[in-house]
């Protein structure tokens, strides 16, 4: 009899290399009835033969009209099946027959479907040919995005004049924008944007501003070299060191906050510092807290600590560049296989499936709709440009079926 047995060591060897995924599926507990398959279970549809392979085609008459007749999806957020991997189909028709991958249409076609049956349905549909893409998008590399301390850069040359080119103040009154955390930065910009910070000059600045830009000029100003402001300040700072005493809770021991929602007040123009604890104290700048920590406060011991902070060396804050989408592509072929085409049976292909679902996919990882906790991780740090990008990547790349092999057997 010719047997056609997988040609698994390609994808043995991802999963012992890989580790995690597999592990906890093989020696999952096996408890009766419609719960997890037990040990190599799960892998069954990986070692169908021809007959059963056979009967799973004879099984998908009800799958045609929304999967197409080769397993080839024409209808929009239906996804391609054919060539899928074969442990990774079984695994999800499994999961709409319980109920716990909620989609009405799929749940109703295999309500009445054996377990014996699904495993021969995802052999068979493991073992077609994937979906070719034209010919001249395959293979494309991701799409650049635009460097976004770049595009900071470029957007930071209209506020140098008053801020200094690269954040650092030298005209008194105007705020140092190093060392602030980018979190504080885009708080700050949005507040004067819908006005909650009254500010009519900043105003004008930020409100002509997408989001996207200004959390571009946060990442150019956070990665810029700190030092203090190359302005004046007229206190004693030794009598302000004391009394900062009471801010270093919430601003550091040293005016660099561990918190990105209290600002690091290190190496802070003077005059801008006093000017923001004044507009606390009579309530023009609007916050509770710094409401109550000055309003005891003199002006000449606000000029004191704002000489003594003045003096401090303000530090980078940690700020993570998002990923381009070639970088999150490395990420994700890691798993999925190079350019999308997974060698392990448990984990999807993504390589030709339909863009639109690719993004609906990802958006439920990140919504919970979907649930894997893998994905919810791996999707929690995509933009929305992020997904799109992602989305277009995957749905260029050529395809590649999982590799059989017919084994002649005695
Ligand atoms: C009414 C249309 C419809 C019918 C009929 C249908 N499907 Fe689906 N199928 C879908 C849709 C839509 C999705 C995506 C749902 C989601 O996002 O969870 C899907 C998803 C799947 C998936 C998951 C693919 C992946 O990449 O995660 C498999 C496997 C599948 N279907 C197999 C089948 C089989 C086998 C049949 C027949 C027994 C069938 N479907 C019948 C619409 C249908
Ligand atoms: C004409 C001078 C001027 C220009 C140009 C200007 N700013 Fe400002 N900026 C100020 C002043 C003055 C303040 C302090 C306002 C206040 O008291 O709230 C300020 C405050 C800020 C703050 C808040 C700092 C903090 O520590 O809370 C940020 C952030 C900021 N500006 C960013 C920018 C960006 C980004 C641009 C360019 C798109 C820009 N500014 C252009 C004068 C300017
Ligand atoms: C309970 C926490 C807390 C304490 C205590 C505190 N602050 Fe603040 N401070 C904040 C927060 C939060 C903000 C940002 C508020 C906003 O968005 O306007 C802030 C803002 C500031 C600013 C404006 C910084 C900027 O870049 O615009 C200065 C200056 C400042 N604090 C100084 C002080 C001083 C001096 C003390 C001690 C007398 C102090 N703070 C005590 C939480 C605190
Ligand atoms: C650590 C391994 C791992 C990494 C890294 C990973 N994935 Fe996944 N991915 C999986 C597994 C396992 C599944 C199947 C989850 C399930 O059953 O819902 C999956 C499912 C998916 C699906 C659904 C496929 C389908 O047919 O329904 C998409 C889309 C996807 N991943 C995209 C990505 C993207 C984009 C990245 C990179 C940002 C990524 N994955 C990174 C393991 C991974």
């Amino acid at each position: 009899m010719k047997l056609r047995a997988l040609f698994v060591t390609l994808g043995l060897f991802a999963l012992v290399a890989g580790g995690m995924i597999a592990a906890p599926a093989l020696h999952a507990a096996t408890p009766a009835g419609k719960s997890k398959p037990g040990a190599g279970e799960d892998l069954r549809a990986v070692y169908a033969n021809v007959t059963d392979v056979a009967e799973g085609g004879r099984a998908t008459a009800a799958c045609v009209r929304c999967h197409g007749a080769n397993g080839i999806s024409t209808a929009k957020g239906v996804p391609h099946v054919a060539g899928q991997r074969p442990a990774y189909l079984y695994a999800k028709l499994r999961a709409y027959q319980a109920g716990t991958r909620g989609d009405h249409g799929m749940e109703g076609a295999i309500k009445f479907l054996s377990d014996d049956a699904l495993v021969k349905i995802a052999a068979y549909y493991a073992s077609l040919d994937p979906v070719q893409p034209p010919a001249k998008s395959t293979g494309k590399p991701a799409p650049a995005k635009p460097d976004p301390v770049a595009a900071g850069k470029a957007a930071a040359a209209a506020c140098g004049g008053c801020h200094g080119e690269t954040g650092i103040s030298k005209i008194p009154g105007m705020p140092s924008l190093v060392g602030l955390d980018p979190k504080y930065f885009v708080a700050a910009m949005t507040a004067y944007k819908n006005g909650q910070r009254k500010h009519d000059m900043m105003k004008s600045f930020a409100a002509p501003l997408s989001d996207t830009a200004i959390a571009n000029l946060a990442l150019f100003y956070a990665a810029q070299k700190p030092a203090k402001a190359q302005t004046p300040a007229a206190g004693n700072p030794a009598a302000g060191k004391t009394a900062a005493a009471a801010c270093a809770g919430c601003h550091g021991e040293q005016g660099v906050s561990a918190n990105p929602d209290n600002p690091s007040i290190a190496g802070q123009d003077a005059e801008y510092f006093v000017t923001a604890l004044r507009a606390y104290k009579d309530g023009s700048r609007k916050d509770d807290m710094m409401k109550s920590a000055v309003s005891a406060l003199t002006d000449g011991a606000m000029k004191d600590m704002a000489a003594y902070y003045a003096g401090l060396q303000p530090q980078q804050p940690k700020a993570d560049k998002p990923l381009s989408t070639a970088e999150w592509v490395q990420k994700c072929d890691r798993c999925h296989g190079i350019n999308g085409n997974s060698t392990d049976p448990r984990t999807p292909a993504l390589a030709g499936q339909r863009i639109e679902y690719l993004d609906k996919s990802l958006h439920a990882y990140q919504s919970g709709a979907r649930k894997d906790s893998v994905m919810a991780a791996m999707s929690s740090g995509l933009s929305e440009s992020d997904v799109a990008s992602l989305a277009a990547h995957y749905s260029q790349q050529r395809p590649r079926a999982f590799v059989f092999m017919d084994v002649q057997c005695k």
